[in-house]
């Protein structure tokens, strides 16, 4: 070997363990170490190389077991609420607000608290014209607008009522599953405000006069 032969192969040797290190490094095997990898089962003559997993894939691995641990930990012997608990929360006070609204109009009947006139007077000409006429002078239904009533008295709770339960047996039916309680109150509000109005082609009074 003459200095210059072993200038060469002093330079390859370096060259190799180069490369070796720039494979170790991106952790891929270079072709010559497969045999280190190959495992120890033969398909046919095809081989098996246990190679590493990536990095990127085996970081998220441990992430979501860390991820396991603090989430259980948290949720299930702490503070944190499991879904089903909010949701079970959620129902709960829906439901007591419902209940807490709708008791509270059931009992009282009549109430002002959420009716309006201007309500009231579009369900009545969508509802109600159609019988007791536009400006409520009465057609198959009596005048809405006399002093004179068939049922009841003409008190708001009266007039809530009739139209609560209705008189079925005479054409005018029950409201109580058409419209909830504040929309009957509406009505009685509107019905109210045009007594004395005495539209034109006004129905005769009918029932006993309530001053
Ligand atoms: C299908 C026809 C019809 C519809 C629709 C109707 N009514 Fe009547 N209504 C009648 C009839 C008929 C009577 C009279 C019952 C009787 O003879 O006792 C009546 C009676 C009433 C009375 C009592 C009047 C009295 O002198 O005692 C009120 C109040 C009343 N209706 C309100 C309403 C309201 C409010 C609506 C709409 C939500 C409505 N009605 C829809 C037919 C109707």
């Amino acid at each position: 070997m003459n200095d210059n032969q072993s200038n060469n192969s002093n330079a390859n040797a370096k060259k190799d363990i180069e490369q070796n290190k720039k494979a170790k490094d991106s952790s891929s095997i270079i072709l010559e170490d497969e045999k280190d990898i190959v495992l120890d089962h033969n398909y046919d003559g095809i081989k098996e190389l246990d190679n590493p997993l990536p990095k990127w894939w085996v970081n998220m691995f441990y992430l979501t077991a860390i991820f396991a641990v603090v989430y259980t930990g948290y949720y299930h012997f702490s503070s944190g609420h499991l879904i089903e608990d909010s949701f079970q929360k959620s129902m709960i006070v829906e439901i007591k607000e419902d209940s807490d609204s709708s008791t509270a109009m059931a009992s009282v009947g009549f109430s002002e608290e959420h009716a309006s006139i201007d309500e009231g007077a579009s369900l009545y000409t969508s509802r109600c014209a159609a019988c007791h006429g536009q400006k409520a002078e009465g057609i198959i239904g009596p005048n809405l607008t006399d002093s004179y009533w068939l049922n009841g008295d003409g008190t708001n709770d009266s007039i809530y009522n009739v139209i609560k339960v209705g008189i079925p047996e005479k054409g005018m039916i029950s409201w109580e599953k058409l419209l909830n309680p504040s929309q009957i109150s509406s009505l009685v509000l509107y019905i109210q405000s045009i007594k004395g109005t005495a539209p034109a082609n006004g129905k005769s009074p009918q029932g006993t006069l309530f001053e």
